[in-house]
């Protein structure tokens, strides 16, 4: 299948034949080279509420139809504006037709601040564990390092993981890299870095001090195969 990176949080796979978008902010991200009235979607998977994350779903699901996967109350408000969602929670994992996806644990905080500047409560902060195709994917979302990684490690075979690196809103490199070591993924992918000045990040720094072969950085527009 092919994975593919888009700048902030944004990722994209392609497999059985559907695309999956998780965390599409586009309109407003500096560092991406997808442009939001084009990319394509079946499904969007969306780890929480806040604004660098939703980014444009509304839109590109009111254009594709794609179906929405996103903590209960972040679906719920997603759903008043007439887009199809799927709510799920911490812990809880469905099998769908394009694969099977499972919410984790994230400590950050939730919440959509509209343009008037309305703060709306949008539930907990989750990561997402994406089996499809024979792999699985953990998109940690926005989180802090928590020790609930090993378990996270331990029960799951993880093939591809993408970390929050950042600093400041999220881990940094250095809570990131023991972060890499507990959930014992095959390959990491910094993300949620260089977006802002806030979040500068040396990547390629961090992807060196990943276990020998296991950190690979992707800039935007950068492809994989797994
Ligand atoms: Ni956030
Ligand atoms: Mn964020």
């Amino acid at each position: 299948m092919k994975v593919s990176y888009h700048g902030h949080s944004v990722i994209k796979v392609e497999a059985n034949g559907k695309t999956i978008l998780f965390d599409p902010f586009i309109s407003g991200n500096g560092n991406t080279d997808l442009k939001a009235d084009e990319v394509e979607a079946d499904v969007i998977l969306l780890t929480h509420g806040h604004n660098d994350h939703v980014g444009d779903t509304v839109e590109i699901a009111k254009r594709t139809g794609a179906k929405i996967v996103a903590p209960f109350e972040l679906a719920e408000y997603l759903g008043n504006k007439g887009v199809d969602t799927h709510p799920m929670s911490i812990g809880g994992g469905h099998e769908f037709d394009f694969g099977h996806v499972k919410f984790t644990q994230a400590f950050h905080g939730s919440s959509y601040t509209e343009e008037d500047g309305t703060i709306v409560y949008t539930g907990m902060p989750m990561g997402i564990l994406l089996t499809i195709d024979g792999k699985t994917i953990y998109h940690a979302g926005d989180t802090g390092l928590f020790s609930d990684m090993k378990l996270i490690g331990e029960r799951n075979d993880i093939d591809l993981a993408f970390l929050p690196i950042g600093d400041n809103f999220t881990m940094g490199p250095e809570d990131a890299l023991t972060a890499a070591e507990w959930i014992r993924a095959k390959q990491v992918v910094p993300i949620h870095y260089n977006t802002f000045e806030l979040i500068e990040q040396d990547g390629k720094g961090f992807a060196n001090k990943v276990q020998p072969g296991k950190g690979t950085v992707l800039e935007p527009g950068d492809e994989i195969t797994i």
